[in-house]
């Protein structure tokens, strides 16, 4: 009662509405009527003095007010120019039929296109024109030469409508564009050029992604900003496709797929030697167990010995299988247990790494549970490649590209050649190698039906800590594949999201929206909430004539298309055209089955070939038509009625189930009686219907219960329609609140994304990045120097260590620890205020500047070095790969946390804030990590070789490092303790001094559950 009385309000406020724009309505007629005793020429002239002077205004307001004092001439214009296509019969060739022109506006028209451009939402009903609508706000905001996109729901579409409506832009001396599905950048920035550009909205949207995330320079952005955006069938884009994202995707970084079922065989082999190696060991464990503690209870005098013998079989055994029956058997007595994880912890004291080493190389791989490596022992590559066990073994990339720089016998040219089959080869051996260490741990670390289930040809994971499938999820880095490799099921291409943005946020960006559809009303909410988009009902310009038969309710789903199909063979008797909708291609292909089995000739249409089926649905309203559609098929083409239809009464629409929105079926219904032609609706539904099971109110079924329904009989009244338009709105209320949800939670993602792609515009649009690198250094430094220092003059507590460790580290300075401190004691002047130094301490602003001044020193001689113009653009590049790079590992970080907030159940907090939270903190990471990066590549990449530096990043860290003390880092000192970076350095450096092999053996991914259990992600926990 309350929602009648609301409606009836809100009915009135827009009729009030219609009315007062009525008279701006006449005075457009009046304007026109005037225009027609000027010549065509005189209306391009006017056209073209107003686009001179609207494209000077800069300010918003003014030119908004400026565009509202036009619209009535403008208007008229456009009006006019159909008056003159329609007296000349003018010819458009649209998709390849020739089109006579015959449309001048009506008034409801022009009263739906001022709404457009007042940016409401015009409701019009199906074939009362929106396409010729759009052309007056379209042609009115094109004078302001910023753009004007216009956006369909199909390619079909937005090519017929900008060839169509190019008629009347063209003739005005607009250029009108289209963007569809492949079309190369060049002709995309083409199309963006032109006055009017039509498109879909996931093309539109793919650009921004394109050129905002992904273009490394400007000439290659296609977009030129986000002026008018007019959304035609705005429900279905804003709000049926707005529940899934817009995503860009592409081939993860790296990626082996063809490598894992390559060594699939050699693995099982290798695994099936060290299952019986490792048999060995638990064998000679047991004996010496038994002699160390025999059945009379004596203990025998080399207890020790034994005892630390066993710790080391089992600890070995513990490496080699860890999942091995026979040693869990044995450690479930705690006393086994204890020797191993002394021998364990003895093994990985410091000075124990050679005896860690020599334990290793008992087995055939060493696999650390822990950290989830594997990695090949001498004895594994034997094994693999008993010609050549250099196979498996990464060469010391760094010597090598020193013995090729000194080598005096190549030129510069052989250098790069040299360098660059070296690198090769690296890359090589490297996925090789990863391969092999990916397929250890599948079939070492991970259990089928523990750790993942495989289903349907597909690996699944389970989720360690719920025990529920995670369809959809994958391991990173290989592992999932690995694990299919396994399982022999299909290997699928690891793919990574490069860019993703979702279809709110991308119209959001819109200083200007409006949309058009045949249903708006009852999502007029949403619409306000989101978009602030408001919503005008344009009445219909003639009155609608179709008759709307009360819903037709079954017990079952077989009774109710029984009675469909015996509609359909009564209707088509007489001679009327039958569009049936369904709401699943399913149900669509069911019908035509029952259909044929009759003899009844129909088309069906599911939204998959939009020109025919645009073309079908065009001949769906002639004599004796049966046409079976789902619900998107054929949209924007309007249902004419063929000869002698209208006579018998028009088209009739069927529907076999009612839509969880209304806004579906009222669709489906106004796809009959357009233009005041006669048809009619009827609609179907069972109580074993989805909608009706979920959210029927049980007063349906009382009530059907109550009539004592039979087998095969219907039930209509009105009340009945009520009843489940009440359900259908209680499901529109529960999924507009999960839209809202999906929305509040993608904001955070909008704003960092907006930071993001301003930085990178910036980058990408700057003549010059080296103030802006040096800028960048500048900070990292700053916040180093605060990391290891204190703002106190107490040096004792200074990690000048690991300062100087960083600093050799990322760039080629060489600096010592005693330097560092001389030029903290000797001190100097605070820094100034509200300078990036500002809150350091006269020493650590010393030290910092110190540091500063050196690396300006280092790049100086760099640049002097390099080819001028190629720098620049090597300096852009460096920046932006680091940028785009770690965005996109944020990106997934961001998919991981919103999963992994979504399973963390609810308690006392509000998920999204707890999101908020960690987001937020997660963005601080991500631009820190995008600083070091760019200070840590910029002296890693040289002009000549661009490769190099994607190269070098794509080798794990530890690599990195020991690359970097080649510059002339001061190595690696005994000194015990300290930073982390301390460590890195020594084992760096311990590593090359045993010239080791060096394995590339991705670790955990950062966004693993961290293995030690904890529940956390490795990088929020062991991986810090
Ligand atoms: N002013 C007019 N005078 C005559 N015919 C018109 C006029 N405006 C539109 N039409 C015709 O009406 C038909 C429907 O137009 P259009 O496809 O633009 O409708 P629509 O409102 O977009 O419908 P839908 O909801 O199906 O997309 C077209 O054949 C078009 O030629
Ligand atoms: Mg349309």
């Amino acid at each position: 009662m309350i929602g009648f009385l609301v409606k009836k309000l809100i009915g009135s406020k827009n009729d009030r509405e219609i009315r007062r724009l009525r008279p701006l309505v006449a005075r457009i007629n009046e304007i026109e009527a005037g225009l027609s005793s000027l010549s065509d020429d005189d209306l391009r002239r006017k056209t073209a003095e107003w686009k001179a002077r609207l494209s000077q205004i800069r300010d918003n307001a003014e030119l908004a007010a400026a565009l509202d004092e036009l619209l009535p001439e403008a208007y008229a214009v456009v009006k006019n120019v159909c008056r003159r296509l329609t007296e000349r019969r003018a010819e458009v060739v649209v998709r390849g039929h020739t089109i006579v022109w015959d449309m001048i506006p009506f008034d409801v028209q022009i009263i739906g296109a001022i709404a457009l451009h007042q940016g409401k939402i015009a409701e019009m009903a199906t074939g009362e024109g929106k396409t010729l609508v759009a052309t007056m706000p379209v042609y009115l905001n094109a004078l302001t030469g910023r753009g004007v996109h216009v956006v369909t729901v199909n390619d079909y579409l937005a090519q017929r409508d900008s060839e169509w409506m190019g008629a009347i832009y063209k003739f005005l001396g607009l250029t009108v564009g289209c963007i569809v599905h492949d079309q190369p950048p060049a002709v995309r920035r083409e199309q963006y050029a032109c006055d009017i550009t039509y498109g879909t909205n996931a093309e539109f949207g793919f650009d921004y992604l394109r050129d905002n995330g992904m273009a490394l320079r400007k000439e290659d952005q296609v977009q030129r900003g986000h002026y008018f955006a007019i959304i035609d069938e705005v429900d279905s884009i804003l709000i049926d496709e707005a529940r899934t994202p817009l995503i860009i995707s592409g081939p993860a970084v790296r990626t082996f797929d063809d490598q894992y079922l390559r060594w699939k065989p050699a693995v099982e082999s290798l695994v099936r030697a060290q299952q019986r190696l490792c048999e060995q060991f638990l064998e000679q464990a047991r004996k010496l167990i038994q002699q160390l503690r025999p059945a009379d209870g004596r203990r025998p005098e080399n207890a020790e010995e034994l005892e630390m013998e066993i710790g080391l079989l089992l600890y070995r055994v513990k490496m080699g299988q860890p999942k091995s029956e026979g040693l869990l058997r044995l450690l479930e007595d705690p006393e086994n247990l204890r020797l191993m994880n002394r021998a364990e912890l003895e093994l990985h004291k410091d000075q124990k790494k050679a005896e860690l080493f020599r334990q290793k190389e008992e087995l055939y791989f060493a696999i650390d549970e822990k950290s989830h490596d594997a990695d090949l022992t001498e004895k594994g590559r034997m094994f693999l490649s008993p010609n050549d066990p250099d196979a498996f073994m990464l060469p010391d990339i760094t010597l090598a590209l020193h013995e090729i720089e000194s080598d005096p016998n190549l030129d510069a040219r052989g250098r790069l050649e040299a360098k660059t089959r070296l690198q090769q080869e690296f890359e090589a051996k490297a996925q090789k190698i990863h391969a092999i260490s990916q397929l250890l741990k599948a079939y070492c670390l991970y259990e089928r039906d523990v750790e993942y289930v495989v289903q349907d040809g597909k690996v699944i994971i389970v989720d360690e800590h719920t025990g529920r499938l995670m369809p959809g999820r994958r391991w990173s880095d290989g592992l999932h594949q690995a694990v299919e490799a396994k399982e022999g099921v299909t290997i699928e291409r690891e793919t990574q999201t490069l860019a993703t943005i979702t279809i709110q946020n991308y119209f959001r960006m819109y200083q200007k929206l409006a949309g058009m559809t045949g249903t708006a009303e009852t999502e007029a909410q949403e619409f306000w909430d989101i978009y602030k988009l408001g919503v005008l009902v344009v009445p219909t310009n003639k009155p609608v004539r179709r008759i709307d038969y009360n819903d037709s309710v079954y017990k079952t789903k077989r009774e109710k298309f029984a009675a469909v199909l015996r509609e359909i063979k009564e209707i088509h008797a007489q001679g009327r055209p039958i569009l049936v909708g369904t709401i699943s291609v399913e149900v669509s292909e069911m019908l035509s089955r029952m259909l044929r089995k009759e003899g009844l000739v129909h088309s069906v249409l599911n939204a998959k070939y939009h020109q025919q089926e645009a073309e079908i649905i065009a001949r769906a309203g002639q004599r004796g038509a049966i046409t079976i559609a789902t619900n998107m098929a054929g949209r924007g083409t309007d249902i004419k009625l063929g000869p002698g239809v209208a006579e018998l009464g028009g088209l009739h629409v069927i529907g076999t189930e009612r839509h969880e929105a209304r806004r579906i079926d009222r669709q489906l219904r106004g796809r009959c009686a357009r233009q005041g032609d006669p048809g009619s609706s009827h609609f179907f539904i069972s109580l074993e219907d989805d909608l009706m099971r979920l959210f029927g109110s049980d007063r349906i079924v009382k009530y059907m219960e109550r009539m004592g329904l039979e087998e095969g009989q219907e039930l209509q009244h009105p009340l009945l329609n009520r009843s489940i338009e009440q359900a259908q709105k209680r499901v529109e209320q529960h999924n507009f609140q999960i839209r809202k949800r999906t929305l509040e939670y993608d904001d955070v993602m909008n704003r960092q994304r907006e930071v993001i792609y301003g930085f990178r515009n910036e980058i990408l649009r700057a003549d010059n990045v080296r103030d802006r690198l040096l800028e960048i250094i500048e900070e990292v430094v700053v916040q180093k120097v605060q990391q290891f220092t204190t703002d106190d003059e107490e040096f004792d507590r200074w990690n000048v260590r690991g300062l100087a460790d960083w600093v050799n580290l990322t760039f080629p300075l060489g600096l010592t620890e005693a330097q560092v401190l001389e030029v903290a004691r000797k001190g100097g002047d605070l820094p100034p205020r509200d300078s990036l130094y500002d809150g350091l301490s006269a020493a650590q602003y010393a030290v910092a500047r110190w540091i500063v001044e050196g690396v300006r020193r280092a790049y100086e001689l760099k640049v002097s070095f390099e080819d001028p113009e190629q720098l620049k653009v090597l300096e852009r590049y460096t920046i932006l790969s680091a940028v785009d790079r770690l965005w996109q590992e944020h990106l997934y970080e961001m998919d991981s946390l919103r999963y992994s907030i979504g399973l963390r159940g609810y308690g006392q907090r509000d998920p999204l804030i707890e999101y908020k939270a960690e987001a937020y903190k997660l963005f601080e990471d991500l631009m820190t990590n995008i600083k070091s990066e760019i200070c840590h590549n910029i002296f890693r990449s040289a002009t000549s070789l661009l490769a190099f530096e994607s190269f070098l990043q794509s080798i794990p860290k530890q690599l990195l490092h020991q690359s970097a003390s080649a510059f002339g880092g001061q190595g690696a000192s005994d000194s015990a303790g300290g930073s982390k970076a301390e460590e890195v350095v020594r084992e760096a450096a311990a590593a090359v001094e045993k010239s080791q092999p060096v394995r590339v053996g991705p670790k955990v991914g950062r966004n693993d559950p961290c293995p030690c259990g904890s529940g956390r992600k490795y990088k929020h926990c062991h991986g810090r």
